[in-house]
């Protein structure tokens, strides 16, 4: 049986985040594309784990991390920026790494958004399940929600638990 937990990230999660920041469907989908160096990665890590407005998750299923969720706030807005490891896609972890973004994001009333390209077909499926209102622009769907507790107590997601059937 699978069991998950979502943990903020650390500094010893750099290869990791390297690794899935670099990958080519998140560069695809990302709006800044290029590849970027481990030089550039470390003092970006480095700038975002200390910078009290962005916050970065590590989904683990059975201990193993399989995905990466990244808020940054700006008057009680946060951005979305999300992403699950190439050999762990298609299982329905996105969904269920974004749910247990909404809960942490609960915890401060944040409205989140999500821009989606428009051939990011998987991520529009994510965001349209979970309730959030779609917004078309001319370059990607944006998608926008009032965090809430749709899941788990913060008890539970230190615990960990079994993804939910919704
Ligand atoms: C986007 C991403 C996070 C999706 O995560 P995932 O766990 O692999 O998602 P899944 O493959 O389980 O797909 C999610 C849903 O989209 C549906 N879907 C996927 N591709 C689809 C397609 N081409 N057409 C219609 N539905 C599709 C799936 O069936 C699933 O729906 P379901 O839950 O009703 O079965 C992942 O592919 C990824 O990391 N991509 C690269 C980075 C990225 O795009 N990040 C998001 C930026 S906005």
């Amino acid at each position: 049986m699978e069991n998950w937990k979502l943990r903020q990230a650390t500094w010893k999660d750099k290869e990791l985040l390297y690794e899935w920041r670099n990958d080519f469907a998140s560069r695809s989908a990302s709006f800044h594309q290029q590849e970027i160096s481990m030089t550039e990665h470390e003092s970006w890590l480095e700038r975002k784990l200390s910078d009290s407005v962005s916050s970065i998750y590590i989904l683990e299923i059975n201990n193993e991390p399989v995905g990466q969720a990244r808020l940054d706030r700006n008057s009680g807005v946060a951005h979305i920026s999300y992403s699950i490891g190439g050999r762990f896609r298609g299982q329905g972890y996105g969904k269920l790494l974004l749910q247990l973004l909404e809960d942490e994001a609960a915890k401060e009333s944040l409205v989140l958004v999500g821009q989606v390209k428009k051939d990011n077909v998987a991520s529009q499926v994510i965001f349209q399940s979970l309730g959030y209102e779609e917004r078309e622009t001319e370059e990607f769907f944006e998608y926008r929600k009032t965090a809430r507790n749709v899941l788990l107590k913060q008890t539970d997601v230190l615990r960990g638990g079994n993804p939910p059937h919704q």
